[in-house]
């Protein structure tokens, strides 16, 4: 069957907050927020610091976690999702070795991260869980420590991805980070409809 005639995925989980929920979108390769490679904005920023221990929540296929890895980043990626790891492991070869299964809301890295990478992870948990993903990420990093990456803003139509407005993704982080950078995303995905912002928030002190 050609790509054009192919019928539209079904699903029967609806609740982002469930593994299984990715699961079933791993196991149909049904993946529209996999960018399939290293976003620019990202690269860039890499490429002009220094190492530093870095985490990855909610990675996926994990392809920037990847990356890191073969520069010699210090790096983890977790993803809560069995199939999401093994679709990482085969994808990745060798460098998957950086991937593991982790819930974020409860794994603690085995050396205190400097740097969280957010890409379509924030946007991925159910809105109720987002002050939750602000307090994770505030106490996972010291004082200095960066969370960078793309946050999807805008109305919220429902979803995944949801869509959160720019002043509440504010007062979300605001309380414990200070805005660095914020530029729109210069190749958005087009689940995103062009809505992705690069962001740098560094943990106050
Ligand atoms: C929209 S996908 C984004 C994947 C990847 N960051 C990317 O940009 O391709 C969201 C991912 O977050 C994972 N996820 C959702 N809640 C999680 C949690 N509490 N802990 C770890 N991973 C989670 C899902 O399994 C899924 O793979």
């Amino acid at each position: 069957m050609s790509e054009t005639t192919k019928p539209a995925p079904t699903f029967a989980t609806r609740n982002a907050a469930d593994p299984a929920f990715w699961d079933e979108r791993f196991e149909q390769g049904f993946t529209p927020w996999d960018q399939g490679g290293v976003p620019e904005e990202f690269r860039q920023f890499i490429e002009s610091r220094a190492l530093c221990r870095t985490l990855v929540p909610g990675c996926g296929n994990g392809w920037e976690a990847a990356w890191l890895f073969e520069r010699g980043w210090p790096v983890t990626a977790i993803d809560f999702s069995p199939q999401a790891v093994a679709s990482a492991w085969r994808t990745l070869g060798p460098a998957g070795a950086v991937v593991q299964q982790g819930d974020f809301f409860a794994f603690t890295p085995q050396q205190a991260c400097e740097l969280i990478y957010e890409r379509a992870f924030l946007c991925a948990l159910p809105p109720a869980m987002r002050a939750d993903y602000a307090a994770r990420v505030a106490q996972l990093l010291p004082p200095g420590g960066l969370l960078a990456g793309y946050f999807y803003l805008g109305e919220n139509r429902g979803g995944p991805p949801f869509a959160m407005p720019a002043e509440e993704l504010e007062a979300l982080l605001a309380p414990g980070f200070e805005r660095l950078e914020d530029r729109s995303s210069a190749a958005p995905l087009p689940v995103f409809q062009g809505q992705e912002r690069w962001q740098v928030w560094r943990r106050r002190g």
